[in-house]
């Protein structure tokens, strides 16, 4: 059920108007709904909770009361999406650190800290009356208590609430967090998205680390170099080859 609407004149795109819900199925799936009418860009959908929140790779996103769940709608053009899903990891970066929580970002765009994640996004690409839309869906395990979570999760999981002992509330965190968010929206669209991904290869934690990672049925191990510039994480592996990494699994070894 919707509980709220706030509306923020100040900012350019993102964040203008926010539905605020008590509880949905997935905020991905509602901002989804909302595109088959018309709502402007940069809305977001923001819920206490959710029944069915979605994670990348078809996992599920553990989404307790006490966490944060919000999604917004972009158009950027079809051929950034997965480049502009990786730089949206910044403001999220940026958020926790204002908060207390000096992390960093694990390729593609987990936040995370001491190797414990904090905050994942989901990015999905939709077509609606022939236009491209993003749905970018951010969860942060803000006021959250670690055992609230699922249990396989909790070796590798961590929360705002149990990092930090000053307690932050979600409206406090999701205002700060839509600023950045619509600051980075604005570069992306004035700024050579080169020069975004230089900002992105300095806060991604992955690079210079020895991973592991399958692309198709291979696995690749090797050292995490680079950013290319269509978003993918260059290994070079032990003979020197290179090898282009986008999504599946990377694992990232001591
Ligand atoms: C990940 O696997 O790291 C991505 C997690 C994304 C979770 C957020 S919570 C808000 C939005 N709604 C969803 O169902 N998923 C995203």
């Amino acid at each position: 059920m919707k509980i709220g609407e706030v509306r923020d004149a100040n900012r350019k795109i993102v964040g203008r108007t926010i539905l605020h819900f008590d509880a949905v199925e997935s905020t991905n799936e509602t901002a989804k709904e909302l595109l088959e009418s018309d709502v402007e860009e940069g809305l977001v959908v923001w819920a206490d909770r959710q029944a069915a929140g979605r994670g990348r790779h078809g996992r599920a996103w553990a989404s307790p009361l006490g966490g944060l769940y919000a999604s917004f709608i972009l158009r950027p053009k079809e051929t950034h999406a997965w480049v502009l899903g990786l730089l949206v990891g910044m403001p999220v970066v940026k958020a926790l650190r204002h908060f207390g929580v000096f992390g960093g970002l694990k390729y593609p765009n987990d936040a995370v800290y001491q190797n414990r994640k904090i905050a994942g996004i989901l990015s999905e690409g939709v077509y609606r009356n022939d236009v491209y839309h993003v749905v970018v869906g951010i969860g942060v395990n803000t006021n959250v208590d670690l055992d609230k979570l699922p249990a396989e999760v909790q070796p590798k999981a961590t929360t705002l609430k149990r990092e930090v002992s000053l307690f932050v509330a979600n409206e406090e965190f999701l205002d700060y967090l839509l600023n950045q968010l619509d600051d980075l929206y604005s570069r992306y669209r004035n700024t050579r998205i080169e020069f975004l991904l230089k900002d992105y290869r300095g806060q991604c934690t992955t690079i210079g680390k020895r991973v592991s990672a399958m692309i198709g049925k291979d696995r690749v191990i090797g050292k995490a170099y680079d950013i290319a510039t269509n978003g993918a994480l260059v290994i070079a592996d032990d003979q020197g080859a290179k090898h282009e990494f986008f999504e599946g699994t990377l694992e990232v070894l001591k």
